[in-house]
């Protein structure tokens, strides 16, 4: 078993990555149907959640068939840090994670994100000021550091953990990386060996197959891993990598039935979520990975993402049922 505070896992967890404009409601309730153990919230700005930003207060629904799920926020100050914390508190999740890791400019340019790992005691401040304004756990997801010549995990891991953050996610490249070359998981093994880390270390980064899943398992020693792309329009990776974990076997791949209603109940629950508008709108972006791999869908895809009408887009997918059932993707 694997703890963070109170909170439960299974040996050897699988967590869905928080990923922004992905990682909603609709999309973490069809991960966890398939096998995530614990799943995040997309980031959320702590100045946008204290300004009382909408769009910010939305990314806060959470609900209880999807616990553990912890919240993600970001920011480069103390003060709102803590202010978001207390906000973020109030709608009782399991615990709240910190991102010291995106590598985007927006986010880098107002220190925040990875820009942190410029500044470590920056980020053991920032850290400290989360962790004192809520009683819930505190996590951290990061990179290796800023570039390959100032690799600073290790410290990193060790500063934090000494603050009293209980748990930490690598995402195993620089921010100089951004989403580019291989992601190295050897610094994040070398953490785990440090004898004084005690609190759990996840691995991140490519994690696209039972087989990859099975050999980072056994060849980094972490307690568990974070994945992230693999599962966007593919949320069957989790319980496929446990069955091979488990018998060494694959289940099948899913069939088009199942495809087509997992879209049909992650557009449905967008729209109850979201209302029907956006709901809409917003689950667009799925259709081409639910359906990945399938002969001449370009013509279906288009009439998924031109209509706004749900009636037409469910019967496009009755459509696509009735065309392609049977065939098997790989
Ligand atoms: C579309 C997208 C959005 C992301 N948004 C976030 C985010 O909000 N917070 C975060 O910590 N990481 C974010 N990430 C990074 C992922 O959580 C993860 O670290 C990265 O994709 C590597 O894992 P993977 O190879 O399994 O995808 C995002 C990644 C993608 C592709």
């Amino acid at each position: 078993m694997v703890k963070i505070g109170n909170i439960e896992l299974p040996d050897f967890p699988l967590l869905l990555a928080p990923m922004e404009d992905v990682s909603d409601p609709p999309f973490r309730r069809l991960c966890k149907q398939h096998g995530a153990d614990l799943m995040y919230s997309e980031f959320i700005s702590s100045e946008g959640l204290i300004r009382d930003a909408i769009k910010s207060r939305q990314k806060l629904d959470i609900f209880d068939y999807e616990r553990p799920v912890g919240i993600q926020i970001f920011g480069g100050d103390e003060e709102a840090m803590a202010m978001s914390a207390k906000i973020v508190e109030t709608v009782n999740p399991d615990l709240i994670d910190i991102n010291f890791g995106c590598p985007v400019k927006k986010v880098v340019c107002k220190g925040a994100g990875a820009g942190v790992l410029k500044d470590v005691d920056l980020m053991v401040r920032l850290t400290k000021a989360v962790i004192r304004s809520t009683s819930l756990p505190v996590t951290v997801k990061t990179r290796l550091g800023w570039d390959e010549n100032s690799i600073n995990i290790d410290e990193v891991a060790e500063r934090l953990q000494d603050i009293g953050v209980q748990a930490l996610t690598v995402h195993a490249r620089t921010r100089a990386q951004m989403y580019k070359g291989h992601s190295d998981w050897s610094h994040v093994e070398r953490i785990k060996n440090n004898p004084r880390i005690t609190m759990p270390i996840f691995g991140n980064g490519d994690i696209d197959s039972a087989e990859k899943a099975l050999e980072y398992k056994n060849k980094y020693g972490l307690d568990g891993m974070m994945i992230g792309r693999a599962a966007i329009g593919y949320p069957w990776i989790f319980n496929e990598i446990k069955h091979f974990f488990e018998t060494g076997t694959h289940l099948p791949k899913p069939t088009i039935s199942q495809r087509v209603e997992a879209a049909k109940n992650h557009l449905q629950w967008a729209m109850d979520w979201k209302g029907e508008k956006l709901g809409i709108l917003e689950t667009r972006r799925h259709y081409t990975n639910y359906f990945k791999g399938l002969p001449n869908f370009k013509e279906h895809r288009m009439k998924m993402v031109s209509s706004e009408d749900p009636e037409f887009i469910f019967e496009t997918f009755a459509e696509v049922l009735g065309i392609y059932e049977g065939i098997e993707l790989v």
